[in-house]
């Protein structure tokens, strides 16, 4: 077993790091207070080739693994978790769904111009009576010959107003239960396709979430995904990765807080002291440098099973499922070691708990993730 990243790895990592620190930092706290994120830095972050990381060169991406999107994304979410869940929705449930599971056509159509970042996707999975309980979907995608007529309200939906494209689920025939689900791909200029309200939102406030609603859209045949009724496997083969991403983001918020508090406890003095010296400061650092690398290990260890052809169902989940606990854990303590500063937005750690929270609940609340982890352990 070998813990050393390799050279490229390195510069993977690195080149994400210093985007962050100098072109996402300086206007994180103006993004979260005001909700909204720049075309600009969406279009730098499609020069940096971070929109399409894993998407085989031949279609413009990146052709990287999964490890490589990883540390880029803990990079990306140390200092602005909205720009991470951007990134993650485009690469993990656009991108990598169409490659995996898109015709030549579609890829040709679409996957070409997500993955450089000339236009943006989003997943629309979430209803609001299907969220954890995703087979209920009551958008429906009547079969009308040559085309679907799709007809529904979608909710929470992350790049909602960025996105031109829109991976939709939709029950085509409801007897058959989720095996007459469809995903179909939804361009923002059909006829019937309405923006719904935005939402405000505790965390992730950079990051703009709407619900759609279809009226009546005409959606040909040719946009849907694998064959009649694979939409709900292809959703949850696609969460799957998913989650490692998401993983990632919420590693990157612990692992931020600790460097901020890290930081902090070198200015700091109380008591005729830097505050690092005191063991009441010095304990919470340990734990949440402890909490950082389980985290990171585990989420490692998710991207190695993804790359490598393994089953990676279980180490996703578990991986989200720790990483989102420890990017609380270590966010709430990071605000403890600041004192009064840690409440005020200009030190960045209460920002940091407010993203946290989401991390345990989109892409499949923590309960989820561990239905999904104990079904597998006891089949
Ligand atoms: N991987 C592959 N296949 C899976 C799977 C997985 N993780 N989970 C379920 N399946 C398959 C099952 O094998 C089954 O297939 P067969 O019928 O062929 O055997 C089929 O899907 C149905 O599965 P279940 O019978 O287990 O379905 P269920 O209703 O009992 O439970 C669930 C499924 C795990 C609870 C699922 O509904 C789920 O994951 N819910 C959470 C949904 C979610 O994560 N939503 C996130 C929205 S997207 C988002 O948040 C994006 C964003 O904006 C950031």
């Amino acid at each position: 077993m070998n813990f050393t990243l390799s050279e490229e790895h390195q510069m993977i990592r690195d080149m994400a790091r210093d985007f962050a620190e100098t072109e996402l930092k300086p206007g994180v706290i103006d993004r979260d207070k005001n909700e909204y994120f720049p075309r600009e830095l969406l279009q730098r972050m499609g020069e940096l080739g971070l929109l399409g990381m894993m998407v085989d060169p031949a279609y413009n991406g990146g052709g990287m693994d999964t490890l490589s999107y990883v540390l880029a994304m803990e990079e990306i979410s140390k200092w602005d978790a909205s720009a991470g869940v951007i990134m993650s929705v485009n690469n993990s449930l656009v991108c990598w769904g169409l490659q995996t599971f898109g015709t030549e056509e579609q890829k040709q159509k679409y996957l070409t111009r997500l993955a450089t970042g000339e236009i943006i996707g989003a997943f629309c999975l979430s209803e609001p009576e299907a969220g954890s309980d995703a087979t209920r979907q009551k958008t429906t995608a009547i079969d009308m010959g040559d085309h679907y007529r799709l007809n529904g309200t979608k909710n929470w939906i992350t790049n909602a107003n960025i996105a031109s494209v829109y991976l939709v689920m939709a029950q085509t025939d409801e007897e058959k239960g989720h095996k007459g689900i469809n995903c179909l791909i939804v361009e923002r200029e059909m006829e019937g396709f309405e923006l719904g309200p935005k939402e405000d939102k505790m965390g992730i406030r950079g990051s703009d979430t709407h619900s759609l609603n279809f009226n009546d859209v005409k959606v040909p045949k040719e946009n849907r995904i694998g064959e009649d009724g694979f939409g709900f496997k292809f959703a949850m083969k696609t969460l799957n990765g998913g989650r490692i991403g998401i993983a990632a983001q919420a590693l990157g918020i612990a692992a931020g807080a600790l460097e901020r508090a890290l930081e902090y406890s070198h200015i700091r003095k109380a008591f005729g002291t830097e505050i690092k010296n005191h063991q009441a400061i010095q304990f919470k650092l340990a734990d949440m440098a402890t909490e950082v690398d389980a985290a990171r290990l585990l989420t490692l260890k998710a991207a190695f099973e993804k790359d490598n052809g393994l089953d990676y169902g279980t180490s996703a989940a578990m991986a989200k499922l720790y990483a989102s606990q420890a990017a609380m854990k270590c966010a709430s303590e990071a605000i403890q070691v600041h004192g009064g500063n840690g409440y005020v937005r200009e030190y960045h750690v209460e920002r940091m708990l407010r993203d946290a929270k989401i991390t345990e609940i989109y892409e499949g609340t923590s309960e989820i993730q561990r239905i999904v982890i104990a079904r597998n352990l006891t089949r």
